[in-house]
């Protein structure tokens, strides 16, 4: 089996305000793995680490075999490598149709047109929308739409960064079956994620970070059914 992303000793942060402190994580082909931990203990930046947007210090990160410790974010998406952010990731004031040409302006005309209608296949909820304003698509459609933008790039490896916070259950639900789908195209998925619940649910394995650090890893079924981590990590009650 290959090992898609290992990640030993990584710590990282903004210019001098470290946040991660020590981080080992690994995740093989064809994996879903759910990141979970309280709000601020370093998830994102964790993200953004390996993404070459936080700032890397020191520790290993290798890449389907290959050193790509504080590469830059281009030459990470060159590798087959794609990120969608917590935050701000569509361009409100462009069209769904230019927000997805955006995932790919490098490509030529002919290849761009049929890598939307692929990603807009996935999505298709977004086809009727493709020449409206982002800014007037609802939560779940611009998750949609920055997902979709993502895999214009043709990823095999996807970072996503809670794809579900303040959705409704129903769309959060669609968001999660709709990455698991990707697993079907070979895309290995490592995902950061408030809905602890769900999102694991379709997982294979997870991670507990807290403060900076892993604190806990195990099969996704094992963290969902043990008792201490549902009261520290999931909320107690059953959903
Ligand atoms: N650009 C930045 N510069 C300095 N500190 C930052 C920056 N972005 C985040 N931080 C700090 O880094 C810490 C970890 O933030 P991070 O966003 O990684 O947490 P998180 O686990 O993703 O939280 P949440 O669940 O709320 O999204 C927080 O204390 C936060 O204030
Ligand atoms: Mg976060």
């Amino acid at each position: 089996m290959t090992r898609v992303l290992d990640v030993n000793g990584l710590t990282g942060g903004y210019g001098s305000v470290q946040i991660l402190y020590g981080i080992d994580l690994h995740i093989d082909e064809g994996e879903f793995v759910t990141i979970i931990g309280p709000n601020g203990c370093g998830k994102s930046t964790f993200i953004k680490a390996i993404f070459g947007i936080a700032d890397y210090y020191s520790g290993q990160v290798n890449y389907r075999g290959k050193s790509v410790s504080g590469m830059r974010t281009d030459q990470l998406v060159n590798m087959g490598i794609a990120y969608v952010p917590q935050v701000n990731n569509v361009f409100p004031s462009l069209s769904v149709e230019e927000n997805l040409q955006m995932g790919g302006n490098s490509l030529s005309a002919n290849i761009l047109g049929q890598r939307i209608e692929r990603a807009l296949d996935m999505f298709p909820d977004l086809r009727s929308r493709e020449h409206d304003l982002a800014a007037s698509l609802s939560g779940g459609e611009r998750q949609m739409l920055a997902i979709s933008r993502a895999l214009i790039s043709e990823p095999n490896f996807l970072l996503l960064d809670e794809p579900t916070a303040a959705l409704s259950p129903l769309y959060q639900q669609q968001i999660i079956e709709r990455i698991d789908a990707l697993r079907e195209q070979g895309i290995t998925v490592l995902i950061v994620e408030q809905n602890a619940r769900l999102s694991l649910s379709r997982s294979d394995r997870g991670y507990i970070m807290s403060n900076g650090k892993v604190v806990h890893t195990g099969d996704a079924d094992h963290i969902l059914t043990d008792p201490e981590i549902g009261q520290y990590f999931l909320g107690t009650h059953d959903d």
